[in-house]
Parts: C-alpha cells; structure tokens; sequence
C-alpha cells in the first residue's frame, strides 16, 4: 500500500469501527461479532503503529492509550453547569408549574420529560467535531479534566459523524436542523453534556469480584461510577464498562426547544433517554412519572425520578436562574426508597428447600406508601458483613417488587443493650443437625420430612406460577397439614367437600368452588408442572428451559413420562444446555432418583394429573414457520426478549426484509427496514398489534 492508500485505510477502518460502535451502544444493535470488530481494530492499530503521523485523537484504538495521571487539572466551565430543584409530590409539582407560568405568562409550556439517571453529570467540549476535554461538574464553575478516562467509554463518540440514515426522509425539520448543527460543529466549539453511569449489571459483578477477593462491596453504582471516572489511570476506567448518556446541547446552534437537542444527540452519536417524550401538559406529565415509576425496576440502570423541562428554549431562558437551578426545569423525584428503623429480633425461617434464612423483624416503618415489617438477611454471613445486631438502628431499602433489605447498620447508635444472633446448630422446627452443602453460604435442614419445608413445598405447588389454585392459601393449606388432611403435594387433589368444611372459614358454596379450582387445575403445561416440583435451584425460567429440552425427547403426558425422560439424563447430558450448570444439573438427576420423589410422581399420576405440552407440540405452535423482522424501540420488551417470544412460538426472526417476510414490527424511531417493507408491501405491525398476535 502507498502512503496514501494507508491514509484512506485508516479513515475507512475508523468510520467502519465508529459506525459499529454506534450500532451496539448507541441503538443497541449487532451486525458483526465482537471478534470481527477486534480484528478491525488491530488491523488500524498495526496500520497506526507503522505510521504514526497518521494517529489521530479521536480514533478508536486512542481509547485506552492515555496515560496515567498524577492528579487531575481543574477546568473552568464555559457556563455554570446548574443543578436541579426536587419536587416530591404531584401537588409540589404542580405549584412549581403554577409559579412558572406566573413568572412568565406569555410562555410556551410544553414539558420535555426524561428519565433522571442515578450518575454524575459531565461536559464534553468537541473541537471541531473532535471530543477535547471531557469535565465533571465539579462545584458547578470549576470541574475536573477526566478526558483521557472518558475516552475509555465506548458509548462516548470520539468523533461526531451524523448518522443520516436514522432521520425519516418526511423529517424536513430534523434534516434540516441536524445539517445545522453538524455544519455549526464541524468549524469549532460544540458542547454537549449528559449523564456518566454505572449498570446494575455491572456493579452487581464488580462486588461479586469484590466479595470473593474478600474486599468490601461498594456501596451503589452511582458512587462506583464516580469513583471509577477518578481513577487516575484510564486502564482502571476502562475496566468499569461506564456509559453514557446525553441530555443536553447547550451550545446554541439554532435548535428551538429540548427536544431538538435530544433528536440531534441521536443523529450525532450519542446515546439519549429512548423514554423521553414531550408532554404537552402537565397532566401527560404526571401519567409519564407514573409509567416510569412502574418500569423502574426493570430498567438495566438506577434512576431517582424523571427531569422534567420546559420544551420551548426561548420560555426557558426568560424563566431565568433562580439560585443554582434553571426556573425552566424540575427534576420530579420518586418516593424515598429508603427509611432507618430498629431491628427488633431476628428470626429464623424454614424455606422450601430447607434453606435456611434469617429474617429481620423490624419496628414498623412506611417506605414509598407501604408499611415494612420484616426484611430479609439472607444467610449468617450477610449479617457479619452488616455486622448486625438485634435492637441496632438500621437503614432499610425496598424498591417496587423487591423483598426489603437492610442495607446498612449504625454501630453509632447503639446504646450497648443491643444482642448479638446466634445462628441456630439444629432446625427451628423439627430439630434436625443443619447442614451446609459444598459451594454454599446457606444452611439446609435435611430432614425430608420436616414440617416446615413440606408446608414451603404445599405453598409452592399451589402459587401462580405453578398449579395457579386459585383459593387455596397459606392458612388453608397449614389447617389440612396440621390436622393431617394432606401429607404430600398429591394428596391435595383426592380432597372432597367435606374435608374443606370443618376448617375456619369454609361454607358449602366456599368448599364447592374450592374442589372445583382443584379439579380445573389438573391439567398443566409441562414448564408449570416442572417449577411446581420445588426442584432444588429450578426456578421458572429453567424450568422453561427443561421443558422444551425434554418434550423434544420424549412425548410428556402424565408425571411418570417426565420421571422416564429425566432418568435417562446424567449431569453432562443437562450440562450441555444452555444456562444450566454443575450445580443445578446435579441437583436435577439427584431430584429424580430419590425414592420419595419418585413415589410422588406416581402418586400424581395416580391423582389424575394431565401434562400439556402445548408451546412445544409442533402443531400448536402459534407462530410456525411466520418470519418476522424488528425495528425501532419496543416499549413492553428489549430487543432479545421479542426475539425469544417469537422464538418460543415457533416464529424465526430476521435481521433484514424480504419478499418471505410475514411481519415487519415497528416500534419507536423504525430504521430503514421499515422504508424497505413499505416499499416491498410486506405487512407492517405496530407493537399492540404485536401483542395480540402472540396473546392470540
Ligand atoms: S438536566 C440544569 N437531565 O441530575 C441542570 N439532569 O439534580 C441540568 N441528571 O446534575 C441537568 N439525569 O447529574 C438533567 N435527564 C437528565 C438527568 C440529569 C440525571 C442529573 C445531573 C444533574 C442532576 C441534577
């Protein structure tokens, strides 16, 4: 190769590698495998070593290539980088949208709402569309230069391209402003600022790594980000897979509200909120906190409410600064997750399996609108970590679904009456030595038949996402074991009326509809029937898996046909699947070679149990042979969980459209497939219609 062919080598290699790069952390979307961007980027790194005149600042194998520092230079921002004003009530809310439109009456009030990441916010200064310096926020007027670090973080664009393909040919406007701000770009300073996080995925593994090297775990990803970012080598920032996200433009290129800034972010490289949305009135507001409340959970990140802004720019600006907040922005915060209390004891439980759990019966306490009363502790170690103990103070965190936790212990509080918990040698309940199991922190009673694990296994067999009976609780099922009704989960299906009626509560009409729930519930799919075995480390989505493994083997009508299948497998057979490892697989072949289990799946034969198999029959699969294609955001699932919904129905997807596409689905912000299956008249289906299909 010339000098000049090597040149343009270089430029193709890195607008490839930037395009790729956008794909997976900007849209969260793979064309080619990690080993084949890898080797892109040794191919430029070879090409940039035997010519260095040709290494530039913003190319990709500059990411990890600064060096370390010995302290960071303090860097004044080119405007004060503001905080926000919370409010923490729809009602305060409100007020603040009362004051504003006080302030300035003749304002256009229209909101931009997006989420409010648990980060920390940075300045990114590009020089001629090249990242230059990268600032924390600091005190506001002066932060720290951690450029050489942020550099490290793949979702951070080095160098800002315009990604026209994603802006619909209809969006003059977006056409038009987006060639605005890249011209503006192209010839000088361009700031953008955003959100540096840390996943919960992420932070989950680091203090995995952290627990087994015996280090105390970090306390929040939110923290450990931060911490990550003020790493004086960028090779340790770079180990901490941080992202982020943009949320502002404030540079002022001829955008006219905030929306814009987030539609140019987009085309420009960077990563924005896929949730944020403009919301043309306070109420479309309240409903948008409401929604992102109750997805909360699921997101891949913290977050600590929603920012909510005033859209129009020019409003924004007349409503001026008051303090260290802009008037023109809210952040809309979710109710406290967290509160401190007092442990009052710690009581033992016997679960299902016999593990055995420490619970923390806590003086009553209101978090986010529920009172809490007992969080668990999980194991004895738990406990030493905290170093917990009976009457501490202590801080509580409970987040949507999730089982409260303690979180934190305050040694400073303590008045010297506080107990230290003993863990128990024996079980609680029939007495039986305690055991732990090789690779385990938790200790299991052993004994098959101690009352309180087999009361676990009746409450397991009956809940929703194994038996469903609808009817039989917790109260119920202790009243037929203790007066010896049922011994086992088989027994519950040869009861009558009239063994129902004496117990607490029951009437004739009651005990018919119960018998009769009991009787409906006979026949089960086989995912269900497998999770309400109680095998030991089988939750619901192994189970799913199990199913479809062993119906492809053998036809599973009654529980014995399962007991057949499952004593042909051997540890390294289930090993072989996908997910399923030692441990489990043992735990499995050990499930069905026991004699009791195995008398009890006759038993259940016996008690006229019908396994369907009907996801996994080829003639019930709603979706076979129907080819689909993806684009845009899905709002009710991620790539991945779509692809597996069709996958599970017998659908096949695929990643471009064709005259053999059955179904395009659109969500938000559709790519050019949808151009294409417009163009080539495949039928096109928005989400619901998505939904539908596969409820069908
Ligand atoms: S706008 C004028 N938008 O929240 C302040 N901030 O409490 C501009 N944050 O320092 C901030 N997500 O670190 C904005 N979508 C978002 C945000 C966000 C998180 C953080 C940011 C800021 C703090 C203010």
């Amino acid at each position: 190769m010339t000098k000049k062919e090597v040149k343009q080598r270089i430029e193709q290699l890195k607008k490839l590698i930037n395009y790729h790069r956008y794909l997976y952390h900007v849209l969260n979307k793979q064309e080619i495998s990690e080993a084949v961007l890898d080797s892109l980027k040794h191919e430029l790194y070879l090409l940039e070593q035997q010519y260095p005149e040709f290494i530039t600042k913003d190319s990709p194998t500059q990411r990890v290539e600064g060096k370390a520092l010995d302290k960071f230079e303090k860097v004044k921002h080119k405007t004060r980088m503001l905080s926000l004003e919370d409010v923490f009530s729809l009602e305060e809310f409100r007020d603040w949208e009362n004051r504003i439109k006080k302030i300035y009456p003749k304002g256009k009030y229209e909101y931009f709402s997006e989420l409010k990441i648990d980060g920390f916010a940075i300045s990114l200064i590009y020089k001629n569309g090249v990242l230059e310096t990268a600032v924390t926020r600091g005190d506001g007027v002066v932060g720290e230069d951690v450029t050489n670090n942020v550099k490290t973080m793949e979702s951070v664009p080095l160098k800002l391209e315009l990604f026209e393909d994603l802006i619909e040919k209809s969006d003059k406007n977006l056409l038009q402003l987006s060639k605005k701000a890249f011209d503006f770009l192209s010839k000088g300073e361009f700031e953008v600022r955003g959100e540096i996080y840390m996943t919960k995925k992420v932070f989950e593994k680091i203090n995995q790594e952290r627990i087994a090297k015996g280090e105390p775990p970090y306390s929040n990803p939110r923290n450990t980000a931060a911490g990550s970012i003020r790493q004086l080598d960028p090779k340790l920032t770079a180990s901490r897979k941080l992202e982020f996200l943009a949320y502002a433009i404030p540079t002022d290129f001829g955008q006219k509200t905030h929306a814009d800034e987030h539609s140019i972010l987009k085309v420009l490289g960077f990563k924005t909120d896929k949730y944020a949305k403009v919301c043309k009135d306070a109420k479309e507001v309240e409903e948008f906190w409401k929604h992102i409340l109750k997805i909360r959970e699921r997101l891949p990140y913290q977050i600590d409410g929603v920012v909510v802004n005033v859209n129009d720019n020019y409003t924004f600006k007349k409503l001026g600064v008051a303090g260290k907040a802009p008037r023109g922005a809210i952040a809309f915060k979710f109710p406290a997750e967290e509160a401190t209390t007092i442990v009052e004891d710690i009581v033992v439980q016997v679960g299902r399996t016999g593990a055995i759990t420490p619970v923390a019966y806590l003086k009553p306490v209101s978090i986010g609108g529920a009172t809490i009363s007992r969080a668990s502790l999980h194991n004895e170690d738990e406990i030493r970590r905290l170093g917990l103990k009976i009457g501490d103070t202590v801080i509580v965190q409970r987040a949507g679904d999730v089982i409260p936790k303690v979180v934190k212990v305050f040694p400073e509080l303590r008045t010297g009456k506080e107990r230290e918990f003993k863990m128990l040698k024996k079980c609680p309940v029939c007495g039986a030595e305690l055991i732990k199991k090789p690779g385990e922190a938790i200790l299991r009673c052993p004994n098959k038949f101690c009352k309180a694990k087999n009361k676990e296994a009746l409450y397991h067999f009956v809940s929703k996402p194994a038996f469903n009976i609808v009817g039989l609780g917790e109260k119920i099922l202790d009243q037929l074991y203790e007066k010896e009704l049922i011994v086992d989960v088989a027994d519950i299906f040869s009861l009558k009326e009239g063994d129902l009626l004496p117990l607490e509560g029951f009437a004739e009409k009651s005990a018919k509809n119960l018998i009769e729930a009991i009787q409906n519930s006979k026949k089960i799919p086989l995912h269900r029937f497998i999770y309400a075995l109680g095998i030991m480390h089988v939750g619901e989505e192994t189970s799913f898996l199990l199913a479809d493994y062993i119906s492809k083997k053998k036809a599973i009508k009654k529980p014995t046909d399962l007991l057949d299948a499952f004593s042909k497998e051997t540890k390294e057979s289930l090993m072989e699947l996908h997910d399923i490892g030692e441990v489990v697989a043992k735990s499995i072949v050990d499930f069905f070679k026991d004699s009791y289990n195995i008398k009890l799946l006759k038993k259940l034969d016996n008690a006229g149990i019908i396994i369907e198999s009907p996801n996994f029959s080829e003639k019930e699969l709603k979706l076979k042979g129907k080819k689909f294609v993806l684009t845009g955001e899905l709002e009710h699932f991620t790539r991945d969980e779509a692809k597996e919904k069709i996958r599970e129905l017998g659908g096949e997807v695929s990643s471009s459209v064709s005259k053999k596409t059955d179904f395009v689905v659109v969500g938000k912000n559709p790519g050019s497939k949808y151009e294409k299956a417009k163009k080539i008249g495949v039928k096109i289906i928005n989400e619901n219609e998505f939904l539908k299909l596969l409820n069908q």
